[in-house]
């Protein structure tokens, strides 16, 4: 992608919901992106928003909202089934986009948002901030320099307790699961820690009644000799921890998905043996990291760090691990397979 010649990017939100005050604060904290409009099915939802933050524009529908001149970016924080339809509609529009994870629910699905991507010369991306914080960043780096001797195994967790009966995230038609909610976010480091496509999966879950996973445990082996597990879940207390285990030294991270901007430096630590180090990092708002990456991919040229590529491997991967658990479970596949493994 060539630079552009603009020097601010301004940015509309689809979907007012929970998780979109975050991107508020991260476009204002960018020196070069701006917030101009938000969109809503409800024009009344959509002008509460744009009060409440300041927002110039407010749209009572995500058409009109793609239709204005006045937006370069657009952030999709709508449920896991609308982030690919929303994608493809927001760069056929022109516009570049930040598109909640999980980008899509099928490769199928994928392969036409870079087929888009490509035709439009507009860049996508998913939204995994927290693959931009520095703790992440210095894990991955740390692995890969050899620091913990020869890669063995990463462990991961994510859960909380989800207690809203009508939240997309259980509803079976809207690309619900705690795999596809949280449970994708140990994948994705696994992934990138291994720095290649798991040739084999395997998964249990528990399904609830309508054939969602409220908890959810799977294993990756990769090709070059990393082994991952993971497990996720709506039915227990909040828990997120990463583990990356080397033949001379384990890393382990408390708080490696949300940790608090505001809050103390997350906890990164080298263990050999008995022995603990501290591995110093910053705290930071991964989501303004989010933005300020992106934002340089369309005006700088350079390459986003979450590139589609990676997100068609994480697709492929959580169809394969949904596909796995449901078979030994004994229901139906819920998705087309992803051709891959
Ligand atoms: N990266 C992160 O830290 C993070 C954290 C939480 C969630 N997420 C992701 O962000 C996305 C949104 O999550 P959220 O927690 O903000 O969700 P939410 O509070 O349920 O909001 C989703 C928004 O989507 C719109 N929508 C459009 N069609 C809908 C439908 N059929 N059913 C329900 N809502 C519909 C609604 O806005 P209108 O009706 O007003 O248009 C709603 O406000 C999810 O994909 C989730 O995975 C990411």
């Amino acid at each position: 992608m060539s630079p552009t010649t603009a020097t601010t990017l301004h940015w509309g939100i689809l979907g007012p919901g929970r998780i979109a005050p975050r991107l508020v604060r991260a476009v204002a904290a960018c020196a070069r992106g701006e917030l101009t409009a938000v969109a809503s099915r409800d024009a009344g939802r959509a002008t509460d928003f744009a009060a409440r933050h300041g927002i110039a524009r407010s749209f009572g529908s995500y058409d009109d909202l793609l239709a204005s001149p006045e937006v370069d970016v657009v952030y999709i924080s709508l449920p896991n089934h609308l982030h690919a339809e929303w994608t493809i509609r927001a760069l056929e529009a022109g516009k570049h986009v930040l598109c909640e994870k999980p980008l899509a629910l099928s490769v199928d699905q994928v392969d036409e948002i870079v087929a888009v991507s490509e035709r439009t010369g507009r860049i996508a991306v998913e939204g995994f901030m927290y693959v931009h914080h520095p703790q992440i960043l210095r894990a991955v780096e740390l692995a890969r320099s050899g620091a913990l001797g020869r890669l063995e195994l990463v462990n991961g967790s994510f859960s909380f307790f989800l207690s809203y009966p009508d939240d997309p995230r259980i509803d079976p038609t809207k690309g619900g699961g705690s795999l596809w909610d949280v449970g994708c976010y140990p994948v994705t480091f696994a992934r990138r820690i291994a720095d290649e496509m798991p040739d084999r999966v395997a998964a249990f879950a528990r399904f609830d009644e309508r054939g969602v996973d409220r908890t959810f445990i799977g294993q990756l082996r990769f090709p070059g000799g990393v082994l991952a597990q993971f497990d996720s879940g709506f039915a227990a207390p909040d828990r997120e921890r990463l583990e990356v285990v080397g033949s001379d030294a384990t890393l382990v991270m408390g708080s490696p998905f949300l940790p608090e901007p505001e809050g103390p430096p997350p906890t990164l630590t080298l263990w050999r043996g008995r022995d603990a180090t501290p591995v110093a990092v910053a705290s930071v708002d991964q989501y303004a990291a989010e933005v300020d990456d992106l934002t340089a991919a369309i005006l700088d040229g350079t390459s986003p760090r979450m590139g589609l590529d990676f997100s068609r491997g994480t697709i492929a991967t959580l169809v394969d691990l949904d596909d796995a658990a449901r078979i030994n479970a004994g229901l139906p596949r819920r998705r087309p397979t992803s051709g891959l493994t």
